[in-house]
């Protein structure tokens, strides 16, 4: 099958120099889109089905399409890629970064042409040190080569390319929190509408994507919309990166059709569980969406059919839970994560998450009580979507809310027993 995103990359090796890229038909996209009217990529990237890979899966051409366009809009305007990959258990923007960082600042300046951009930031995850590297790099060889600066390939368009590192924490990823933290504020998230597309980066249009999302739009734009749909096995269009981390016999990642069904990228690409464990169930897009067990094995993995079997893609990156792990112990270990990544903004986000972890963690020393069964259930529709500012806390009420539907028998063994059952003590 086609790899349009992982085809140039070999793990271990260093990306392909700007010379090499160019050689596999890298920036051919972009001079082909230079060429076209901005609205005749917008309606490519529509027709094409692509929807953001970041985690919510929101239609790209429709988020491009509320920017202001025409002679009178506000500047300058943004495009910012989020490469602040935090989520945990994801690690595919990684990937893509270090080893085609060329790719990337392609799908950056068609997108941002697309949109008619005069910037574009790399807000890249602190962490991510060779990718800095190399997109530093890479983006040093599109500027000496004409494909960043003042009129791109002798085009009348004009981009400026920025590499941000982040600050380090996990909000930093949410949009509108960025946002903040590229203005040099604190980066809490801003309330919704108005949406950055409107009035974002320093109040004016702004565009955030996500690296896997940028790095297909060359690619739309080279060989077309219909070819892209035809990647797919779903509506979705093109395809999609897969990760699974936990005892399976292959952990990675892997590039495969949009839809490809759970059950299929666990056992063949995977490997199947490692000898000695059982599966029980599987966070299908990083932690922050909810379990998934044997019976949802076949849904095909893109954004409705997920969500149909009661959880969501997200990043596409699955955490898979055996038998030898305690949940508890696995929830806990989550809902540490996000406590400690809170911005602190809302109340029930900092005070919520704190609590919750604080009763997981009583349950796993064995000082659980019956009555905290109810107490977390109340916690994760408290912390559910429309009551606090930004997407963190209901995404850390989603494992937890399944945790407690699907393996209710151990939680209840804790209190029970007052002990983690899977202790050796
Ligand atoms: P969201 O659904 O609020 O927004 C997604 C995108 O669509 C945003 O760019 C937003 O501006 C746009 N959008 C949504 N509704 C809109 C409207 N009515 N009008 C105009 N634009 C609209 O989700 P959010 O908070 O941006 O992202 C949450 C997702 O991020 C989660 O699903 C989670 O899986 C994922 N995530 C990924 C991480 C990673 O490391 N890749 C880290 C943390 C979360």
């Amino acid at each position: 099958m086609e790899t349009p995103l992982t085809h140039n990359i070999s793990p271990g090796r260093e990306p392909p120099d700007l010379a090499q890229y160019e050689k596999a038909g890298g920036y051919g996209a972009l001079r082909k889109a230079l060429g076209m009217a901005p609205a005749e990529i917008q309606a490519a990237v529509k027709e094409s089905n692509l929807r953001g890979r970041g985690g919510a899966g929101f239609p790209t051409a429709q988020k491009w399409s509320f920017v202001p366009m025409g002679d009178d809009a506000p500047r300058p305007k943004y495009l910012v890629c989020n490469a602040d990959e935090m989520e945990p258990g994801t690690f595919k923007d990684r990937m893509l970064l270090e080893g085609d960082p060329h790719q990337l600042i392609e799908g950056i300046i068609i997108s941002a042409y697309a949109i008619q951009a005069d910037v574009a930031y790399v807000f890249l995850r602190w962490a991510y040190k060779l990718a800095a590297r190399r997109v530093e790099r890479a983006i040093v060889e599109a500027y000496r080569h004409g494909y960043l600066g003042k009129n791109i390939l002798g085009s009348a368009y004009s981009l400026e390319m920025h590499l941000h590192v982040s600050a380090g924490r996990y909000i930093c990823g949410e949009e509108t929190a960025l946002l903040n933290a590229l203005e040099g504020k604190r980066a809490n998230p801003r309330a919704k509408p108005p949406y950055p597309q409107v009035s974002g980066l320093w109040g004016k249009p702004t565009i955030v994507n996500s690296v896997e999302t940028l790095c297909n739009v060359p690619h739309i734009v080279k060989q077309g919309a219909e070819w892209f749909r035809s990647l797919s096995r779903s509506d979705d269009g093109g395809t999609k990166l897969y990760g699974a981390s936990g005892r399976v016999k292959n952990p990675g990642l892997w590039e495969l059709p949009m839809g490809t069904p759970l059950r299929e990228i666990l056992e063949e690409h995977a490997g199947g569980m490692r000898d000695g464990y059982q599966f029980r169930g599987v966070l299908p897009g990083g932690a922050s969406t909810d379990f998934v067990t044997a019976e949802h094995l076949d849904v095909a993995m893109d954004f409705d059919s997920v969500q149909k079997a009661g959880s969501r893609l997200g990043t596409g990156t699955m955490i898979i839970l055996d038998d030898k792990t305690c949940p508890v112990g696995m929830l806990l270990n989550l809902e540490h994560f996000f406590a400690q990544e809170s911005c602190g903004w809302c109340t029930p986000c900092w005070s919520g998450l704190s609590w919750i972890e604080q009763i997981l963690q009583d349950m796993e020393e064995g000082r659980g009580r019956a009555s905290d069964l109810e107490l977390l259930e109340s916690h994760t529709r408290l912390l559910g979507p429309g009551h606090t500012f930004c997407a963190l806390a209901p995404g850390a009420a989603e494992p937890l809310q399944s945790g407690l539907k699907y393996f209710r028998d151990d939680f209840e063994r804790h209190i029970h027993e007052k002990r983690c059952p899977w202790s050796p003590t």
